[in-house]
């Protein structure tokens, strides 16, 4: 485990003052660019998916299809985006949630999630926890339940884990990287 948390962190490149000043954007380019490095965040993530009897994968537009699709293809599941608003044709779900400015909005194909399925959450970063809050609320509308949330890094800094617990209602929350 030491081992693939070294290998995930060589291939995070920091790059400071993006998208503005005095933030320090976690690029995760170099990683999806190495094959043993991707390979082994995939197993990771699909291992934590049947430990805990998920039955669906939804992924986080946009850096949570990246991780989130071949997740799925490895544990066997189905993978149900949640778009950004606006993007899905079909009849949606959608749930607003407030950000530093302003606010965001994301939606899932109603019919993607039903009762009885057990969903994990999968996206690259938990920093506010306000993304991963609103997937859990999406979910649970649509009468399904929540299997849990893994993301490749946690900003533990920035209080997300704690914003998302109540949410989370006992769902594990699994975060391969603290960062
Ligand atoms: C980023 C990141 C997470 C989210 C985490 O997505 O990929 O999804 O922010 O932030 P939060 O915990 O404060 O909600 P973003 O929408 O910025 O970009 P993306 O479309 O490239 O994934
Ligand atoms: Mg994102």
């Amino acid at each position: 485990l030491a081992e693939l948390s070294a290998l995930l962190h060589s291939r995070i490149r920091d790059v400071p003052d993006y998208p503005e000043p005095g933030v320090m954007f976690k690029d995760i380019t170099p990683l999806l660019a190495d094959p043993s490095a991707f390979t082994a965040l995939t197993d990771a993530l699909a291992e934590f998916c049947v430990a805990n009897g998920a039955t669906k994968v939804v992924g986080l537009e946009a850096r949570g299809f990246i991780l989130g699709a071949p997740v799925a293809v490895r544990a066997g599941l189905g993978f149900i985006p949640v778009r950004k608003a606006g993007k899905l044709p079909g009849a949606t779900l959608s749930q607003s949630y407030d950000l530093e400015y302003g606010s965001a909005e994301i939606e899932v194909h109603a019919e993607d999630l039903v009762a009885g399925d057990r969903v994990m959450v999968i996206d690259d970063v938990l920093a506010t926890g306000g993304t991963a809050e609103a997937s859990v609320r999406l979910i649970r509308r649509a009468g399904a339940e929540v299997a849990g949330i893994a993301v490749l890094m946690e900003l533990g800094f920035l209080g997300g884990r704690e914003r998302l617990l109540p949410a989370l209602d006992g769902a594990p929350l699994d975060a391969l990287l603290m960062v």
